[in-house]
């Protein structure tokens, strides 16, 4: 079966970190590179947590470039309030990674993706799992190179419901501006927003399953204690939401995915709604839609390709 080309975004975080695990344990992909922005921490962190995460993995020879230091326009102020990744991105875990011998390569992330586009024989897609100011900054310098990105498949946004204000999504909402622009660009767009990663989560009652199962699964669940809290104190989420797994599983295999293709823009101005992913579910504006929106997901077909991809990098690293 034909490879999927991808350059992922993304700011790891823990979810960011299992999702690097999915694009590099399943065969299906040919992760091209990772580009880093801030979001969950700061682009510093984000970008060694990045390399942390290859080492670990063994799989230095994917190169990384880092990005954005802070947002377009919207204000920013690491260190967030909101630590639901730890201060140190990775759950601050009393087993840390031990700090990278790689370093990130001497372009920017911009530079890497128009670099890798350019280059490349046939269209790539991009997954962008973070705040989408790399992505629109690609769009604002590069529009001779939209014809070669196949398709962006995003962590963002939600048809209602917020994370990090009644109704805007933590990486929508760290850049609004930005995603306004992405929404606008006329790409393929898949939004795998809350509506969908929150439904995708590992049980509460699976994640000591889930941790015993080898090395590398133990390693991540030594990291989400804070992650774990988070999602049964606080949110009192059913389980542990895989977020950023969930564009890359829709590209995998859309039968898992409930979508619909949805007029989909950005508020840039609201008082309460500035980084609302504002979605025409509805279809009352009768605009063309912007972007396929994922609404539901099989749960347990979702989290097994997550365990298959672990469980083949750990054996491939013992
Ligand atoms: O809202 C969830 C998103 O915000 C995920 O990408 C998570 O990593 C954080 O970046
Ligand atoms: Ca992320």
């Amino acid at each position: 079966m034909e490879k999927i080309k991808i350059i992922m975004d993304l700011d790891v975080g823990l979810d960011d970190a299992i999702a690097m695990c999915l694009a590099l344990g399943n065969e299906r992909f040919d992760v091209l590179g990772f580009t880093t922005t801030y979001g969950n921490r700061h682009v510093d962190v984000t970008t060694k947590n990045t390399l942390k995460i290859l080492e670990l993995l063994g799989r230095t020879d994917i190169p990384v470039a880092r990005g954005s230091v802070r947002p377009i326009v919207a204000p920013y102020d690491p260190p967030y309030k909101s630590i639901v990744h730890g201060h140190d991105g990775l759950g601050d875990s009393a087993n840390p990674l031990p700090e990278p011998t790689i370093k990130e390569i001497d372009i920017s992330a911009v530079e890497f993706m128009a670099r890798t586009l350019r280059e490349s024989e046939e269209p790539i897609t991009i997954v962008a799992v973070g705040p989408l100011t790399n992505v629109a900054t690609l769009i604002m310098t590069h529009p001779e190179l939209m014809p070669k990105v196949k398709e962006l498949a995003i962590m963002g946004g939600s048809t209602l419901k917020g994370n990090r204000n009644p109704v805007a999504e933590a990486n929508i909402v760290m850049d609004p501006e930005a995603a306004h622009i992405v929404f606008k660009s006329g790409l393929k767009i898949k939004m795998a927003g809350l509506d969908a990663t929150w439904k995708g989560y590992i049980g509460f009652d699976e994640i000591e399953e889930f941790g015993n199962t080898n090395w590398l699964t133990k390693t991540i669940y030594d990291m989400l204690g804070i992650y774990i809290e988070h999602y049964r104190d606080r949110i009192k989420n059913p389980g542990l939401a895989m977020h950023d797994s969930l564009p890359l599983a829709w590209l995998l295999n859309p039968e898992l995915v409930e979508s619909e293709d949805l007029y989909v823009t950005v508020d840039i101005n609201g008082r309460y709604t500035y980084g609302m992913t504002v979605t025409d579910v509805n279809r009352i504006l009768n605009e063309k839609p912007t972007a396929q929106v994922a609404l539901g997901v099989k749960r347990e077909e979702f989290i097994q390709l997550i365990k298959d991809a672990m469980a083949k990098l750990a054996a491939e690293k013992k």
